[in-house]
């Protein structure tokens, strides 16, 4: 029996220990920039909606079995239905709004909410979620919040996001409660402004590179 998306989901996204956070201004640059961050091994993706092309990006992307693709910046119902219809696999959101989880949970569609205190971590575990995105991880406290955080919530998961670049992400793949990380360090907008695709295969490569040796040295979220 094929397992449930959630499950392949999270999974994928662990193994894969990183996640692309893109923003495209050019339907054309869709594929050239998946197709770099395949290169370095980079296959979920999260393209956001914080352009007027993000849409499109995501239905152009989605046609191809070899990617996941999920939307970022989903900030309501409305959001998340235009995704869902436009092909995006998983939904991902700054923060936690109750209309939107449960618009994507009656529809089996993955969501990654973002959470960053005790309470928003506590509604979503209430909202049955057990992965969130830790966001703005490096401005709320990031590695020691996440600690203090596994306390209480010792099942709840984390994704953060904001801040995270190549030099800090061990710190992060190192928590028994962290999936994977996120970030656009990747695809900062001047590599895609210039289409430097080799330069984007490359960071995504070192990225995935440092994910693999975290793993290695038996640190992160295995289990
Ligand atoms: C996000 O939406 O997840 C963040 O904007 C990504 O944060 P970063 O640009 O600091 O990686």
């Amino acid at each position: 029996m094929a397992k449930p998306l959630a499950d392949h989901f999270s999974e994928s996204l662990r193994e894969q220990g990183v996640i692309p956070v893109i923003v495209l201004d050019q339907v054309a640059d869709a594929v050239p920039l998946a197709e770099a961050l395949s290169m370095g091994e980079l296959s979920v993706l999260e393209i956001t909606l914080r352009s007027s092309v993000g849409l499109e990006c995501i239905e152009t992307v989605a046609k191809y079995d070899r990617w996941m693709v999920g939307a970022g910046t989903v900030l309501n119902r409305d959001d998340a239905r235009r995704a869902i219809d436009s092909g995006a696999q998983f939904i991902v959101s700054p923060g936690l709004d109750e209309g939107t989880v449960a618009y994507c949970q009656d529809r089996n569609i993955p969501i990654v909410p973002g959470v960053c205190t005790p309470s928003e971590a506590q509604r979503a575990i209430n909202m049955g979620l057990r992965l969130v995105k830790f966001f703005p991880a490096e401005a709320f406290g990031g590695v020691a919040t996440l600690k203090a955080l596994k306390g209480p919530f010792p099942n709840l998961k984390f994704v953060p996001t904001g801040g995270i670049a190549l030099e800090n992400m061990d710190s992060y793949l190192e928590l028994p409660n962290v999936l994977a990380v996120g970030g656009s360090w990747m695809v900062a907008r001047p590599l895609l402004e210039s289409k430097n695709f080799a330069q984007i295969g490359s960071l995504a490569h070192f990225a995935r590179e440092r994910v693999k040796s975290a793993r290695h040295e038996g640190l992160g979220s295995l289990g």
